[in-house]
């Protein structure tokens, strides 16, 4: 009976997870807005565009503007200042209509990246978008107090990776969800055990069921078993 159920559960797993492969593959179009000016946040500029041309393998084209001086000198001021770089992805859909994804990261660190990030792109089951976010190298490096002029006199072209990932949730941390969640299974606890154990079942039956199937049909071949 054991060398069955061993197998048939390696079986489960690999069914599962095949549930968690894109069935369906196509490109999308994202167009990247970034705030630079200080004194007007809510003014976004085009900084370029990215085209994620098979979504199940990731490959992935950016066309990026270079920066002018005069943004240059905003980038500037945002690094000095340890304020952050916002960023806006638009990713466009076939109706025409687009969602808009607002990340950001701290100036100074991609101003000592040298304008290297990295954009990860969430899609749920169905190849939607469900979060763009941006990474930057040094953003664990708090303080601008050592970045020189030189160091933002020489910024010029971004240096973007696009990683494509497809996940089951999106990847912004939901803290308020989660303390919900953990406050429900409490009471449920305090309730009493027979609603967990009927959330269980309820949860898993279709695979507990096939193995008690298994063990009946098992038992009912092995003479040693029915008696
Ligand atoms: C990005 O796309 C827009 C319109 O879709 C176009 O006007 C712009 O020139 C493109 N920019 C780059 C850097 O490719």
């Amino acid at each position: 009976m054991k060398q069955l159920v061993l197998p048939f559960l390696c079986y489960l797993v690999v069914l599962i997870n095949a549930q968690l492969h894109l069935e369906y593959d196509g490109w999308l179009n994202i167009e990247l807005y970034h705030a630079l000016d200080i004194h007007e946040p809510q003014k976004f500029t085009l900084r370029g565009n990215v085209t994620i041309t098979s979504v199940n393998t990731g490959s992935a084209t950016v066309s990026q503007e270079s920066l002018t001086a005069h943004d240059r000198n905003k980038f500037r001021q945002l690094a000095e200042e340890n304020r952050l770089y916002r960023m806006e992805a638009h990713v466009l859909r076939e109706d025409g209509s687009r969602s808009r994804f607002l990340t950001s990261s701290k100036a100074c660190a991609l101003a000592k990246s040298q304008l290297t990030d990295v954009l990860w792109v969430s899609l749920d089951h169905a190849g939607s978008v469900i979060g763009i976010t941006q990474s930057v190298n040094h953003g664990n490096f708090g303080d601008c107090r050592d970045l020189t002029n030189r160091d933002i006199d020489v910024l010029d072209e971004f240096n973007t990776d696009v990683y494509v990932k497809a996940i089951e949730n999106a990847p912004v941390p939901d803290t308020a969800s989660f303390i919900q969640k953990l406050e429900r299974e409490r009471e449920a606890r305090e309730r009493g055990e027979t609603k967990d154990s009927r959330g269980f079942f309820a949860k898993y039956w279709m695979y507990i069921v096939p193995v008690v199937i298994l063990v009946l049909i098992s038992g009912a071949t092995n003479p040693e078993g029915q008696r």
